[in-house]
C-alpha cells in the first residue's frame, strides 16, 4: 500500500510517499528556517503563508519523484496536532481536499508519534515495546510505547523544551536561530566539565530547563569562562539530564530499548552520552529524520492504519482524539 505523508506543523513544509513494500519513494521538504532567522524565532502567520505557497509544488514533486499518479495513493496521513494552528490548517485542508478528490481516507497523525516512529523507519528491526524521548524545539516528552502502539506519557518538561533552551542559549551567545548546531560547534572546542550546572528533579521523570537557562545566562554575564566552555558544559548538562531520566525510566518500566528523536536528537553530545548507557539499546533516527519531515508522517500513517487506530473519515486541526 502507498501512504502520502504531509507535515506542516511549524516551519517545515514536507510531503513524502511511503510504500509498505518498497520503503520511502520520495520526500520533499521546504524549510523556512532562513526566513524566520531574522526574527530570532518562528512567526506563525509568516509560516502559514509560506506553507500555502509551498505545499502544492512539494506534493507534485513528491509524486513525480516517486513516479506515481495521485490515484496510486491509498491513504493520506497528515499532522493535525500539536503545532501552530494556522500552519496545521494548511496541511490538513490540503489533505482533506485531496482525500475528497481521490476518494481516499485521511488519517490525522499526532506530530510526536511521527517523531517517535521515525526511528523505526531508520531501524527496520526496531519494534515496540520501547521508551521514547521526543526532544525538539517545542517538546521534551518521555513516553512508554507498547506493542499495540499505545503511547503513555511518563514525564515532560514543566517549562522550556530542550531545543528552546539550545536556541535561547545560542541567542545569548550571539548565535543564529535555530541555534542547536551553533552551540554544538562551540561545545566541540570547550571543556564540558568547566562548569557544573544544575539538573532539576533528579529523582523524577519530570524535566525542567529554565533553571539551567538562567544559570547559563549568569555564567555568560559573569564572563569568567570561555563561551566554548559554557556551551560544552551546558550541552553536557542537557545530555546528562536526558540520560539520567532514561536510566530512571528503564528502572521503572523494565524496558530495554530507547528511542531518542526530534531535532535535538541530532546533537553529537547527546548521542554520545546515550551511546554510553549500559544494558539498553538506543535508537536515533538519521539526522534528516530527526527534524520535522513528511516521511515520519507517511510511515506513522501506515503503522496506525494497520492497527485501525485514529481511523476516521476526516482529519481536522482541532481533532484531539489522540492517545498520546
Ligand atoms: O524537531 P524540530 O525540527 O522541530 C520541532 O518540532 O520543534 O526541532 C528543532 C529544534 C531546534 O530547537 C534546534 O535548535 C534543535 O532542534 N536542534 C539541535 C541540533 N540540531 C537541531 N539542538 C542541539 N544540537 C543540534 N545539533
Ligand atoms: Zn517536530
Amino acid at each position: 500500500m502507498i501512504f502520502l505523508g504531509i507535515e506542516s506543523s511549524c516551519d517545515e513544509t514536507s510531503v513524502a510517499v511511503y510504500c509498505e513494500e518498497r520503503g520511502i519513494l520520495s520526500s520533499e521538504t521546504f524549510s523556512q528556517d532562513f526566513i524566520h532567522a531574522r526574527y530570532g524565532g518562528v512567526i506563525p502567520e509568516v509560516a502559514s503563508r509560506n506553507h500555502i505557497i509551498k505545499i502544492r509544488p512539494l506534493y507534485e514533486a513528491a509524486l513525480e519523484k516517486a513516479n506515481i499518479s495521485k490515484e496510486a495513493i491509498d491513504v493520506i496521513g497528515v499532522t493535525n496536532a500539536p503545532g501552530l494552528i494556522g500552519a496545521l490548517f494548511v496541511g490538513v485542508s490540503f489533505a482533506r481536499g485531496l482525500g475528497y478528490a481521490i476518494r481516499r481516507p485521511v488519517i490525522p497523525i499526532h506530530h510526536l508519534s511521527g517523531h517517535i516512529l521515525s526511528a523505526e523507519l531508520c531501524h527496520p528491526d526496531l519494534k515496540p515495546p520501547y521508551l521514547a524521548f521526543v526532544v525538539s524545539g517545542g517538546h521534551t516528552h518521555i513516553f512508554d510505547v507498547d506493542e499495540a502502539l499505545n503511547f503513555t506519557l511518563l514525564g515532560r518538561t514543566v517549562d522550556d523544551a530542550a531545543g528552546e533552551v539550545f536556541d535561547k542559549v545560542a541567542k545569548m551567545a550571539g548565535g543564529p536561530y535555530p541555534g542547536g548546531k551553533f552551540i554544538q560547534n562551540l561545545a566541540e572546542n570547550g571543556n564540558q566539565n568547566a562548569i557544573k550546572f544544575p539538573i532539576a528533579f533528579k529523582h523524577e521523570l519530570k524535566l525542567s530547563f529554565s533553571g539551567l537557562k538562567t544559570a547559563v545566562m549568569l555564567a555568560i554575564e559573569k564572563g569568567e569562562h570561555k563561551i566554548e566552555d559554557i556551551a560544552a558544559s551546558f550541552q553536557h548538562t542537557v545530555a546528562r539530564t536526558l540520560a539520567e531520566k532514561a536510566s530512571l525510566a528503564v528502572k521503572l518500566t523494565g524496558r530495554n530499548k530507547i528511542v531518542v528523536s526530534g531535532g535535538v536528537a541530532c546533537n553529537a553530545g547527546i548521542r554520545k552520552t546515550f551511546a554510553e548507557m549500559k544494558n539498553v539499546q538506543v535508537f536515533f533516527p538519521d539526522f534528516a529524520r530527526c527534524t520535522d519531515n513528511g516521511e515520519m508522517i507517511a510511515y506513522a500513517s501506515s503503522r496506525f492504519y494497520r492497527f485501525r487506530r485514529f481511523f476516521g473519515d476526516s482529519a481536522s486541526a482541532s481533532d484531539t482524539k489522540h492517545e498520546i
